[in-house]
């Protein structure tokens, strides 16, 4: 596997803003993630790619504080640390949109933008919510993201499920995240509201975040991306900038071994006799893949 940190690493003296070194991740006995390098600049899209249970939740889970890595190193710029809590990597300004948003759907946008954090004004028994300035403000930070939503008052539940992605990125912008953390925002998407989506992490990484984009689609990811990790069965099996990779090579990576990889990470955790055995054939097949299609730049 070719890396693109070395080459970058020469050309450039800055320091990345978020950086794993060889992060492995063992739950018991299963290993799943295992000697994984990546980075993510300020002003840059680094997508993560894979198959079901190639090790993607797995990695955000360590980057957004939720689990700790057992080996390797995890860098905030250049400075080694662990994250307790999700609460830690907020703090340092990691923020992470999940697909499936905790949102309340009854309550405006204006609401849900500010949720946990409104804004209030007067003091003590005349302490009452700033709805004027909190209205204001989130109608001001979705017009700078372009996002173009007739009323904030508006429930949010009627939404679609890409207008509230781009309202949680906007929030996240606006309370002052550095890396951005998108789980599959487009798994559940049609075409055009995945494209509506993919504007807004173009937006993001405009206003200068380090955006760490998970897909299982290489035709989402290639747009947007200026570095690609591409993760099987917990390994990296490349990782690209995108001079370095076409859209094609991406997709190669990705397909192939996709009915394969399921069915063994299914067997994997069978319990049933003969599990074993037929995972032993199914992960031949996958090596025979392997070695038939090893694209030229991996
Ligand atoms: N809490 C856990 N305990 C034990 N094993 C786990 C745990 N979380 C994940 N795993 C295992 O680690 C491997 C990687 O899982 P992970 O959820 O990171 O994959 P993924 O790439 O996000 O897959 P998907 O596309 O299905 O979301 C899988 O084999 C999974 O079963
Ligand atoms: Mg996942």
């Amino acid at each position: 596997m070719t890396t693109a940190t070395s080459e970058r690493e020469t050309t450039e003296t800055g320091t990345p803003l978020l950086k794993l070194e060889n992060v492995s991740k063992h739950y018991g006995n299963i290993i799943a993630l295992r000697d994984v390098t990546m980075e993510a600049d300020a002003g840059s899209v680094t997508c993560v790619l894979g198959d079901n249970g190639a090790g993607k939740s797995t990695l955000i889970k360590i980057i957004a504080g939720l689990h700790e890595h057992t080996d390797g190193k995890f860098m905030m710029s250049g400075t080694e640390l662990r994250l307790s809590s999700p609460r830690a990597a907020l703090g340092l300004g990691i923020a992470t949109v999940y697909q499936h948003l905790a949102v309340v759907p009854l309550m405006p946008i204006w609401r849900n933008f500010f949720l946990g954090s409104e804004l209030t004004t007067g003091w003590g028994p005349f302490k009452r919510l700033d709805v004027k300035r909190m209205k204001e403000i989130t109608k001001k930070e979705l017009a700078d993201m372009g996002i173009d939503l007739r009323d904030v008052d508006q429930p949010i539940g009627q939404l679609s499920g890409g207008e509230k992605q781009c309202v949680a990125i906007a929030r996240a912008v606006y309370f002052g995240a550095k890396v951005l953390i998108l789980d599959e925002p487009t798994a559940a998407l049609g075409v055009k509201q995945s494209g509506v989506v993919l504007k807004y992490i173009v937006n993001a990484r405009a206003r200068g975040l380090a955006v760490v984009f998970i897909t299982h689609n290489p035709h989402h990811a290639y747009p947007v991306g200026d570095r690609f990790l591409v993760l099987k069965r917990g390994r990296a099996i490349a990782y690209q900038e995108k001079k370095d990779i076409s859209l094609e090579e991406l997709t190669g990576l990705m397909a192939g071994g996709a009915e394969l990889e399921e069915l063994a990470h299914e067997l994997e955790h069978s319990s049933s006799p003969g599990a074993q055995d037929a995972l032993k054939d199914v992960e031949a097949g996958l090596d025979d893949l392997d070695a038939g299609q090893a694209p030229a730049k991996s």
